[in-house]
């Protein structure tokens, strides 16, 4: 009852920032990501007799009372679609380094759900994986596929339609994802408490959420028209909106620092200059830079060039979960 998966980190180009249903982990809207190839997390699941509880080595060491909870909580998920009452030994190896500012929840819990399934000998389909991806972490639904990948909000009440579904392959768009760190502490405010806060307090959320649906449809069609300069005017749209709803809640949150702004900045200006760029910025500080193949060079200079950017990852769409062993 062993198993070892693979799955890749994702950014959202429409933004995830709330849940309709907190238990379920049901997304208030849609949202639509890009997989990236480079950027990863392989975990590998046992159930095992004569455990007391569930391990977690994350990276190499003992997880902390939070993360194993967490890992614990997802694992009784599993244990029950599969009728199952064994304790498991849980390894995971992210490939980027730990307090990089890139850690993700999409890779660990894609991986994770592939792993675990696998391991408790379920045989689930990519939606169905997708759908048990969801409950640890929503954007983990998407990592299941590869490419460009969208969420969909789903209708029924138990969550059995809230999945995501594969736009284009990796292989469809020739893009580059230059990801700028512009700060390695760890977030101060995690996503699942920050969308808590924001559906209550914010006064747009209402229009936030009614606003994404605009920005799904306008994103889907981009990208089946493959309009590069459309794709990434939605997405600072969608990204923007994102961080103004979170800074309207009360007291307001606030991911940026000086040099995000600077970032976007300088993206914007070389946009004006006439090169094809645009960024998007998740829960935290970090800058992601979009361009086509061809500017990958001249954007990682110009990016570099910025005082306070620590670091820069060049990664390009990637593959969905696959399961290494069994
Ligand atoms: O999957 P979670 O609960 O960590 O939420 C992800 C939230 C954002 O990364 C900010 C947006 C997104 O759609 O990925």
């Amino acid at each position: 009852m062993k198993a070892k998966a693979i799955a890749h980190s994702n950014i959202a180009l429409v933004k995830y920032w709330g849940k309709k249903d907190p238990k379920l982990n049901l997304p208030a809207a849609g949202s639509i990501s890009v997989t990236l190839r480079d950027i990863y997390t392989i975990s590998s699941v046992e159930f095992k007799d004569k455990l007391e509880k569930d391990n977690l080595i994350l990276n190499g060491k003992p997880a902390d009372t939070l993360k194993v909870n967490r890992m614990t909580s997802f694992m009784n998920i599993i244990r029950e679609q599969a009728g199952i009452d064994l304790k498991a030994e849980v390894v995971s190896d992210n490939n980027f380094p730990t307090g990089a500012g890139l850690a993700s929840s999409a890779s660990a819990f894609a991986s994770l759900a592939l792993a675990g399934s696998r391991a408790a000998n379920l045989s689930l389909s990519n939606s169905a994986l997708s759908e048990l991806a969801r409950k640890g972490s929503g954007s983990a639904a998407r990592s299941i596929f590869g490419g460009f990948v969208e969420m969909q909000v789903g209708e029924k009440s138990d969550g059995s339609d809230a999945t995501a579904i594969q736009l284009v392959d990796e292989n469809y768009w020739n893009m580059k994802i230059i990801i700028a760190i512009t700060s390695e502490e760890s977030k101060a405010i995690g996503s699942t408490e920050g969308m808590n806060h924001t559906a209550n307090t914010s006064p747009f959320y209402s229009q936030w959420i009614y606003s994404s649906q605009i920005d799904l449809d306008d994103m889907r069609s981009a990208i089946f028209d493959r309009n590069f300069s459309k794709v990434g005017e939605i997405a600072e749209f969608s990204c923007l909106k994102m961080h103004a709803v979170a800074m309207s809640a009360n007291p307001g949150i606030i991911y940026w620092n000086s040099i995000t702004v600077k970032c976007i900045e300088r993206i914007r200006k070389l946009r004006q200059s006439g090169i094809p760029v645009f960024f998007t910025i998740d829960a935290g500080p970090q800058v992601k830079a979009i361009c086509l193949a061809e500017a990958e060079n001249l954007i990682t200079s110009e990016l570099k060039e910025i005082e306070g950017v620590k670091k820069i990852f060049i990664t390009s769409p990637g593959s969905g979960a696959a399961l290494l062993e069994e």
